[in-house]
């Protein structure tokens, strides 16, 4: 059992890991500054959670602020210390993550996932608290010359939000480096995570309108949106239409679990890894497997390309499988079916 601090924890991929981590005992400290994300989180969190019988009111504290407040950071471990709780390690969600946003505002970009990191990296310091495990992207990649991407393939982003993630990478890169010992860092380099908690007591709420395609997907569903604009038939794919990497979110946060266990057994460690199911699937797959699995139809129709798109993106997910000895288990389907009966409770 250890005690995890889980910034961004009441978002998408942190309440999902928060429950992944209460499930096997753990205790954890949550920080959100509730910026794309509500405290009914926590009771979305607390239903999964008694659902299964594991639910311990005393597992789970909540800090509401803004990581880039180093003294509120600091109060949080130090409270954590005087409960007897003190933090062993943490998951470092917290961030801004849309695409096109960061184009348009690049300076809070930079501060929220740049100054927010190193705020917290201090703190963590400052505390003789050195495993985290970082939220990165496989944005980070940019181009699609080397699909599918190895953890090792150049670093090359073409947007904001793609440089923020590759700057903090090379932060704990050089932290790692520095020979100040003990310091055990996994960034984890997302793909698509979609879907939602089988119960339909948490997912993905997008403030305003969604860039990423799967919750369009479930408002068009819902009634929510008229129609799902698919972004170019003209792509050198069998289909036409863009291959993604999609990977349920049940699945993501099993990876966190056993990542931070891997990295709490090293003396130290800077961990690179894809996290993605490693087999692609397409735009117009992924709309008819969730019609067909939902029996729903979904209003869509063709449309230019979006800038900055590729082609293909999948993971080489060979340094996953071997290191963790873990595959992700849930199908495009699940993800489909679970995704949807989420949508369905908050329409
Ligand atoms: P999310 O927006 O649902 O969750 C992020 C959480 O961080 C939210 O609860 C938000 O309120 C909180 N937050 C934001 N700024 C904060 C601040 N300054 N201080 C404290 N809390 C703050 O996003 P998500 O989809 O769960 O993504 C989690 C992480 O994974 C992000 O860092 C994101 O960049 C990264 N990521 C996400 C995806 C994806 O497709 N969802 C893909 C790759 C990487
Ligand atoms: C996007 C981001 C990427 C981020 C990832 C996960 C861009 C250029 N890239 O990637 O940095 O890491 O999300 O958060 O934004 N699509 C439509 N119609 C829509 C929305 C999307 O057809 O309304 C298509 C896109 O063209 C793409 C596919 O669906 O082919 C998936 O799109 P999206 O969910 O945005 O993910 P990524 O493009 O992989």
């Amino acid at each position: 059992m250890k005690n995890i601090l889980v910034t961004g924890g009441t978002g998408f991929i942190g309440s999902h890991t928060c429950i992944s981590l209460l499930e096997s005992g753990n205790n954890i400290t949550i920080v959100d500054s509730f910026m794309n994300s509500n405290k009914s989180v926590i009771e979305g969190i607390k239903k999964v959670l008694k659902l299964s019988n594991n639910l311990d009111e005393n597992k789970i504290h909540l800090y509401l602020g803004d990581i880039r407040n180093t003294s509120f950071l600091q109060d949080v471990f130090l409270d954590s210390k005087n409960n007897k709780k003190p933090i062993d390690g943490v998951i470092h969600f917290a961030g801004l993550k849309a695409v096109g946003e960061s184009m348009v505002n690049p300076i809070i970009y930079w501060d929220v996932n740049v100054n927010g990191s190193i705020s917290l990296l201090k703190v963590m310091e400052a505390n003789n608290c050195k495993t985290i495990l970082f939220s990165s992207s496989a944005t980070v990649y940019g181009d699609s010359k080397n699909i599918p991407f190895k953890e090792s393939a150049l670093i090359n982003p073409f947007n904001t939000y793609g440089h923020t993630k590759a700057t903090v990478e090379n932060i704990l890169k050089n932290i790692y480096d520095s020979n100040s010992s003990g310091w055990k860092i996994g960034c984890l380099r997302y793909f698509n995570p979609i879907g939602a908690h089988p119960s339909g007591f948490i997912g993905e709420s997008p403030n305003g309108k969604p860039e990423n395609i799967f919750p369009y997907i479930c408002q068009v569903a819902s009634g929510f949106r008229d129609k799902l604009y698919v972004f170019g038939n003209d792509w050198p794919t069998a289909d036409g239409t863009c291959y993604r990497d999609y990977i349920h979110v049940v699945d993501l946060a099993e990876v966190h679990k056993i990542t931070l266990n891997y990295l709490f057994n090293k003396e130290n460690e800077n961990l690179i890894l894809n996290v993605g199911k490693g087999k692609p699937s397409s735009v117009l797959e992924l709309i008819k497997t969730f019609e067909r699995v939902n029996n729903i139809n979904i209003n869509y129709e063709f449309s230019d390309r979006r800038v900055g798109d590729i082609p293909i993106s999948y993971a080489d997910t060979a340094k996953m499988f071997s290191l963790l000895k873990w595959k992700p288990s849930r199908s495009l389907e699940d993800m489909c079916r679970d995704g949807w009966a989420w949508q369905k409770n908050i329409s």
